[in-house]
């Protein structure tokens, strides 16, 4: 499962690239809204700093102004992917922008019938929202399983984007249920580097070396 960062902040983002642990990043209006920047600019730097997929929301609910402003998304780099809400007017627009040769990332995916729908219009990755049906008693990571199970036993070409992850159990159930991606937070990725066995362990191993060899 590849890893994404879902995140608008340019130095959260160049921290986890440095690592070398990102294959994409997804950004969303309330994420762009939180940086307070130019849009634009922050998508042109972030393909900047990250070779991969890179998802730009947009925010008309028409899909003639969808599809627009797709064009222009697309059109700041070639790795951009333009997020589109799981909703009739951006179904139309996934079609539109599909036929174009244009990536799209069908968003706020909630039922099994929403990922069929996003499949039909030829969508290249479905978004999930993991975390927030868990907060109404639903149960995301099932949600995922389902999705795996059509585009496999139909041949889709969509990809699942794990999305709305909020712990790192999230990270890990969604490798389980067949994500080919998870899009997770800057804090929570930080969280999936550490455990305690990890840090005594090295303690240890360092310990051990320096009353071995005094260095
Ligand atoms: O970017 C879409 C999604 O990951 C949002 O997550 O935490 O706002 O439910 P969240």
């Amino acid at each position: 499962m590849k890893l994404f960062i879902d995140s608008a902040n340019l130095e959260h983002i160049r921290e986890m690239a440095d690592l070398g642990i990102l294959a994409g990043v997804t950004t969303n209006p309330s994420l762009m809204a939180k940086e307070g920047k130019d849009v634009t600019s922050v998508l042109r730097e972030i393909a900047s700093l990250v070779d991969g997929p890179i998802s730009g929301e947009v925010i008309s609910l028409k899909a003639d102004e969808m599809v627009e402003e797709g064009r222009h998304i697309a059109a700041l780099h070639p790795n951009m992917v333009v997020k589109i809400p799981m909703i009739p007017e951006g179904i139309k627009a996934v079609k539109q922008l599909t036929e174009e040769g244009i990536r799209t990332n069908v968003t706020l995916v909630f039922t099994l019938s929403q990922a069929l729908l996003a499949c039909n219009a030829g969508a290249t990755y479905i978004s999930p929202f993991v975390g927030r049906l868990d907060d109404i008693q639903f149960d995301g990571i099932g949600l995922i399983e389902e999705i795996r199970d059509m585009i496999d036993v139909f041949g889709f070409n969509a990809e699942i984007i794990s999305a709305s992850i909020r712990n790192t159990k999230h990270i890990q159930d969604s490798i389980r249920a067949g994500a080919h991606i998870a899009t997770v937070p800057y804090e929570i990725l930080k969280k999936a580097f550490n455990h305690p066995l990890t840090d005594s362990g090295l303690k240890a191993f360092l310990e051990d070396h320096q009353k071995a060899f005094g260095k």
